[in-house]
């Protein structure tokens, strides 16, 4: 990039980091628990149907983001200690991961089981893989596990986030917050 280096994170970008977060966070709290036949029950399609549209809703905005990040200029980097920097680029490589691993996992887990993926406006997703049903049994129960370690990850990752703002005051969570939200912060310089 030739253009001057911002200090901020662009609109959509911002957009981008919160929408997922709060898809995120609405579908482990629509989380779907017990034995196969349970979760599958009639009496439980509506909310199978609202997790399973949320998750796949975050597949979506996850690949929309990396799309975007081809051709968006990122914040020029802060004057930061370079294992903070190592650290948090793990955390972030390893939220992307999670980001991509919960969804397919959980449709991988449920094709495999025999089961279709449902969305709420009825749109399905048939299974391409050939049943193997214990093998399906795992890795839904991957996807349940993978499901808790994104809440924890991104946890931590938060964790961080206010830490630099109220220690360090360094304009890391500036930098992924609009102007208006930013500038009603106690602490910034
Ligand atoms: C980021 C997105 C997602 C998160 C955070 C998430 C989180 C979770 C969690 C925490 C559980 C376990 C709940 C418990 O044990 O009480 C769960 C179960 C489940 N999720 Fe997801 N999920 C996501 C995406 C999806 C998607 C895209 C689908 C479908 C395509 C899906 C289908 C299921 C199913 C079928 C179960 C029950 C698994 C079983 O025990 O058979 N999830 N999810």
């Amino acid at each position: 990039m030739t253009t001057a280096a911002r200090s901020t994170y662009s609109a959509t970008a911002q957009i981008f980091h919160w929408l997922t977060a709060i898809v995120v966070v609405i579908a482990f709290a629509y989380g779907l628990g017990g034995s196969e036949q349970r979760v599958y029950l009639p009496s439980r399609d509506f909310e199978r149907q609202l997790h399973e549209t949320l998750g796949m809703a975050v597949l979506l905005l996850t690949a929309l983001r990396l799309a975007w990040k081809l051709f968006d200029q990122r914040p020029a980097p802060l004057d930061i200690p370079r294992w903070m920097e190592r650290a948090s680029g793990v955390a972030q490589a390893l939220l992307y991961l999670l980001l991509f691993a919960v969804p397919v996992s959980a449709m991988v887990g449920a094709w495999l089981e025999g089961h279709d993926v449902t969305l709420l406006a009825g749109i399905v997703f048939t299974s391409p893989l050939a049943s193997a049903h214990d093998l399906g049994v795992r890795i839904s129960e991957l996807h349940t596990w993978l499901g808790d370690a994104i809440l924890w990850v991104a946890g931590a990752h938060a964790l961080a986030a206010i830490y630099h703002h109220a220690i360090l005051n360094d304009g890391t969570l500036v930098s992924m917050l609009p102007a208006g939200i930013a500038r009603r912060l106690p602490g910034r310089r």
